[in-house]
């Protein structure tokens, strides 16, 4: 808990320290405080990332983004509050992959993933962490992998509902290891991950973001970064490679979205401040320390985020049918 806490200082204290350009609200947009949907629980890497996002765009647009928690249901309840909102720019959502997998995932959605949003640009991407308890016996994922089969579904897995990067990421672990766990729902993340420092929960896999201050301070087991490559910051933890599971690759985004029709004005301001935040010294070191990294130049565009959705809305949909997962109905 007191981990979760005190990430969010950490990363706000970096923004603090940065002086920014002149703002961007000159005239116009904005003119009063705008909304920012986090659509997963507080204390999650979500809502570490959009807080961040909020102090640094507020300042840089001149108003405050006030976040609003609206989680549930793998982020498609955040996600349809913001379909529904007026298209004036004073709501804005930050969402992850879990936007794309959810429209595969759930047959009967209240929105349109596909046509319900604006995207104002990509923010930062990087790799999940699986996790477990730290009493759990088992000293690397070898003998995790082999314990978790050995437990099948008495072992419990936390996720964030269906659709989150929680869920992709067990639902892919259990489908490499050939097994199926006990999946334990929570609003996000930050509720998950205090369950499994406390031992309630046996693991969990969690975007670096939260998981790495997790790792550092010694509250949780970690096992295997989902990519090719280990961190930085935490050297020690292996590859999925290096940990035996080569196809247990997971790779995390967020970006921020309008509901659809909003102006080109809103757009652009948005788009720009964005831009000013991922390119700042005092957010890619956080960004470093806490492994993720700012998409690169060519992809920040509004136009290059939507051409990278439409291509993630196809990825998901191949990915969740090759391992089986159909849609189901939404709540
Ligand atoms: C959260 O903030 O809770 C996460 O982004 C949830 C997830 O996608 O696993």
């Amino acid at each position: 808990m007191l981990k979760l806490r005190s990430m969010l200082p950490v990363l706000l204290a970096a923004t603090a320290a940065v002086s920014l350009p002149g703002s961007l609200n000159a005239q116009g947009y904005p003119d009063k405080p705008i909304t920012l949907i986090v659509p997963f629980a507080a204390g999650g890497p979500s809502d570490t990332v959009g807080r961040l996002m909020a102090d640094y765009l507020g300042r840089a647009l001149g108003q405050q983004l006030v976040v609003e928690n609206v989680g549930g249901a793998g982020g498609t309840l955040g996600a349809e509050r913001a379909s529904k909102a007026a298209a004036d720019g004073y709501t804005l959502l930050t969402h992850h992959s879990g936007l794309p997998a959810g429209a595969a995932l759930y047959a009967n959605l209240r929105y349109d993933s596909k046509t319900a949003f604006e995207p104002l640009g990509l923010v930062n991407t990087g790799p999940m962490v699986l996790l477990s308890k730290k009493t759990l016996e088992t000293k690397d994922a070898r003998e995790l992998f082999a314990w978790l089969k050995a437990q099948g579904d008495k072992a419990t897995v936390g996720f964030a509902g269906v659709g989150s990067n929680s869920y992709i990421c067990a639902t892919l672990l259990q489908q490499q290891l050939g097994v199926k766990l006990a999946m334990v729902p929570y609003r996000g993340t930050g509720p998950a991950m205090i369950d499994l420092v406390a031992g309630q929960i046996d693991v969990l896999c969690d975007q670096a973001t939260t998981a790495v201050p997790q790792i550092q301070g010694g509250t949780v087991k970690a096992y295997a970064v989902t990519s090719a490559e280990r961190l930085d910051s935490i050297k020690d933890v292996p590859s999925s490679k290096e940990a035996g599971l080569p196809e247990f690759s997971v790779t995390i985004w967020n970006g921020l979205y309008a509901p659809k029709g909003v102006s080109k004005e809103v757009v652009d301001k948005v788009n720009a401040a964005i831009g000013k935040m991922v390119s700042d010294p005092a957010i890619l070191e956080r960004f470093a320390a806490t492994g993720t990294r700012p998409f690169p130049e060519d992809m920040r565009s509004p136009a290059a985020h939507a051409k990278f959705l439409t291509g993630e809305f196809a990825r998901f949909e191949a990915m969740f049918k090759a391992v089986g997962v159909t849609p189901q109905e939404a709540k």
